[in-house]
């Protein structure tokens, strides 16, 4: 039986297999540049987090209807629900779609198809516990692109006021370096003034600085990833006196070259400083491995010790935005 765990630090766009690519390729007639999925499966070697951002915005071409949306969720949910997670807390990427003139309404009814609101407080008895939704509960968390104008931004939070009974968050991720959390001030207000939850990606390949400001500009609730709070230790006292969760996802830190090796990945450390780290699985589908496998990689190659192992599951749930008795039930 795998460790129960929540998932908190999940791009849905990056659970695309390579075969489900195709399959969705196939059924909206669109070429990809790849003969077959071994071929494809090649070009998932990066240098960086842009070299792989080329390549998961180049692939959502293959992503244009509800369907398509509520398959690729589907498909995550029973990958997750084999490796352990009870409760997953979804990122989503709307100006990637919106650019290609697929709609909000597509992506979030499409997504929500898939997801149901199996363990929402806004769920009715029947939604609740489907076999189609994996047992596993779930929230929308809106993802801002940070290398998109600050306009652009606003224009997809006003885009996604229809269906904000749905959304339980924002976020922001995408290109980091050049792009400080200052950046969506306004947006993250207005977020914050339609009473959505605050998350950013910090610390991934940006500064520590980004980190302090995501949390003293936006208001960040969770830091995605945060990685790079270790070179400061000031920052590092603050988020352990803070109980600031941190979202680390260690096979992603190794094929984004974040990280030389896992042997070398600083959670241990992170954990021994006192924070409150979470491990995920950030685009499982390009960086080898789901929840579990992170679990399983960290165990194995860092040699954490199972305490550790159930502090960071633990943790998981904490940090989660589920209520306290959706917490309790859900573990
Ligand atoms: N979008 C998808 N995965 C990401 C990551 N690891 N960092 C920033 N943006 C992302
Ligand atoms: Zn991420």
């Amino acid at each position: 039986m795998p460790l129960p765990k929540a998932e908190l630090h999940l791009h849905i766009e990056g659970t695309l297999e390579p075969e489900l690519a195709f399959e969705l390729a196939a059924r909206n007639g669109v070429t990809l540049p790849y003969a077959t999925t071994d071929e494809l499966r090649k070009a998932y070697d990066f240098e960086d987090l842009q070299s792989f951002l080329n390549l998961y915005y180049e692939l959502m071409a293959v992503l244009r209807t509800e369907q398509d949306f509520a398959d690729l969720a589907n498909a995550y949910l029973a990958r997750a629900a084999a490796q352990g997670v009870r409760h997953a807390e979804i990122f989503f990427d709307p100006q990637a779609h919106l650019s290609r003139g697929v709609s909000m309404g597509t992506v979030v009814e499409g997504l929500w198809r898939a997801l149901g609101s199996w363990g929402s407080p806004r769920a009715s008895e029947a939604e609740r516990g489907g076999e189609r939704n994996h047992g596993i509960s779930t929230r929308l968390i809106l993802c801002f692109l940070r290398d998109e104008s600050a306009e652009s931004a606003l224009e997809t939070l006003e885009a996604a006021k229809p269906y904000l009974d749905r959304i339980t968050g924002v976020g922001l991720d995408s290109a980091e370096v050049g792009h400080p959390p200052v950046k969506f001030r306004e947006v993250y207000e207005a977020a914050a003034a339609l009473g959505l939850r605050r998350v950013a990606h910090a610390g991934e390949e940006g500064p520590p600085a980004y980190i302090t400001e995501a949390l003293d500009v936006l208001g960040v609730e969770r830091v995605d990833h945060g990685l790079r709070c270790m070179e400061d230790p000031a920052l590092v006292e603050r988020l352990v006196r803070e109980r600031i969760p941190l979202t680390l996802c260690p096979l992603s830190n190794v094929r984004l070259r974040t990280v030389d090796t896992l042997a070398d990945h600083p959670l241990p450390a992170m954990l021994d400083a006192g924070l409150m780290c979470t491990v995920n699985s950030d685009d499982p589908a390009y960086f080898g491995g789901y929840a579990g496998d992170n679990f399983t990689a960290v165990q194995q190659t860092l040699g954490l010790p199972e305490d550790r192992l159930r502090e960071l599951a633990r943790n998981s749930f904490l940090a989660s935005f589920l209520e306290d008795d959706e917490e309790r039930r859900a573990r």
